[in-house]
């Protein structure tokens, strides 16, 4: 057993820390109050080599593994949480769509594309179908060698903004989740159409909004998986998005509890600095001790993704105990910061109102409860039918 990072995996984590102090931090308050899309960055992210860091070099991506992907993602998240979304989207959700279902001629066409400049973003959640996906209603009807897809997505990463969807669509409902099918779709298909960026709580750069799909024509060749796979490809691809966003709120709690340890050492009260009192001290110490924990858990789940069979309960453990800590951290770090934690200036509010969607998106935190206690009991110790 070795808990040591390798010298590849050092080096990632190095290079992405750099790049995300000297890119990304700085501006991060203002993307957040301004809640623009943040292009620029993006295409500095697109310049670095981190969206289509997983796709193999054949496509011109870096051709990380998860691990890789997940070292790089802590750092970006600690750095600006809103590009951590978009860039965990858009390779483990989008681009692993296409790399593993596509055909050849559409990895061709597409995984260039998305290693160099097009946004990649998914598309499941419908108004009536969050927690359960299977719900969905969004129709695919067979025409030759069409499909054309009518229904409507929500709550979708991106949406509006990105070039590419991974959507999925009932093209058998008689079989439930087994008539489930994934597609990838063009921005500019026609019958698409979103509606406007959400107002919301936080990573308010990266915006979220509605998809509107009025007969899109998608070729039989931009199926992504046989027909009634969809729903198998949209959990085993939130295996490896929560790791993701599991690595998001590792670096929102990394970033809250290193701002709390340095504003304790430098603010002066009573006379010393008020790390040197033990209600600080002790909080200190159980956060630093949580946010360790939580980092084997993301980096254990990332390893376990390398590994043969199915890891969901491990990756469900590793995103509901590291978004709680998020959570936690953010709360601490605004509270030992006091009233100047408060405020926007300190960037420490923002943390908190990042890492709460941690606590959602991917699978709330109930479902991944679901997800473990499935794993120790079995369905049947809740009784038929029970989910
Ligand atoms: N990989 C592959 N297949 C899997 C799988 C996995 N990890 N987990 C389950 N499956 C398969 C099962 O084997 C089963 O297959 P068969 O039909 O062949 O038997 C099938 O999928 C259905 O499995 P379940 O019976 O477990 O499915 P369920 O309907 O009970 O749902 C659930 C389970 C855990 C509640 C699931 O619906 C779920 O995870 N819900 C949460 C939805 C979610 O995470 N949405 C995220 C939206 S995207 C997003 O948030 C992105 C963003 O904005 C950033």
């Amino acid at each position: 057993m070795d808990f040591a990072l390798g010298p590849s995996e050092k080096a990632i984590q190095e290079a992405a820390r750099e790049f995300a102090r000297r890119e990304l931090v700085s501006g991060a308050m203002r993307r957040d109050e301004e809640a623009s899309f943040p292009w620029p960055e993006l295409r500095r992210l697109w310049d670095a080599g981190y969206l289509g860091f997983t796709i193999p070099e054949r496509w011109g991506g870096a051709g990380a593994d998860l691990l890789g992907h997940t070292l790089a993602l802590v750092e970006i998240a600690k750095a600006d949480a809103a590009l951590a979304v978009l860039m965990e989207v858009h390779n483990t959700l989008h681009a692993a769509a296409v790399l593993r279902w596509g055909g050849e001629d559409l990895k061709d066409e597409v995984l260039p594309r998305l290693a160099r400049d097009r946004l990649g973003a998914f598309a499941l959640t419908e108004p009536q179908a969050g927690s359960d996906a299977a719900a969905i209603e969004t129709r695919a009807v067979q025409e030759g060698d069409l499909w054309r897809l009518t229904g409507q997505k929500a709550f979708i990463t991106g949406a509006g903004e990105a070039d590419y969807y991974v959507v999925f669509a009932q093209t058998d409902p008689a079989r439930g989740h087994r008539g489930i099918t994934a597609f990838e779709v063009p921005k500019d298909a026609p019958g698409l159409s979103f509606g406007p960026p959400q107002a919301k709580m936080g990573i308010r750069a990266a915006h979220t909004g509605a998809m509107f799909l009025d007969g899109v024509p998608v070729p039989d060749a931009w199926r992504l998986g046989a027909p009634g796979e969809g729903f198998r490809v949209a959990l085993a691809l939130l295996d490896q998005g929560r790791v993701g966003i599991a690595a998001q709120a590792l670096g929102i709690a990394e970033a809250a509890l290193e701002k709390a340890v340095e504003y304790a050492g430098r603010r002066v009260q009573f006379g010393r600095p008020i790390g040197h009192f033990q209600g600080i001290r002790w909080r200190l110490a159980d956060l630093a001790t949580e946010v360790e924990a939580a980092r084997w858990l993301v980096y254990r789940a990332a390893w376990l993704l390398g590994q043969p069979g199915r890891h969901t309960a491990d990756v469900s453990k590793a995103k509901l105990f590291a978004s709680q800590v998020a959570v936690k951290a953010a709360l601490e770090a605004i509270q030992i910061h006091g009233g100047y934690g408060y405020m926007r200036e300190y960037g420490v509010e923002r943390l908190l109102r990042d890492a709460k969607i941690t606590e959602i998106y991917e699978g709330t935190s109930e479902i991944h409860r679901l997800v473990v206690a499935d794993e120790l009991l079995g369905r049947l110790a809740a009784g038929p039918g029970a989910k």
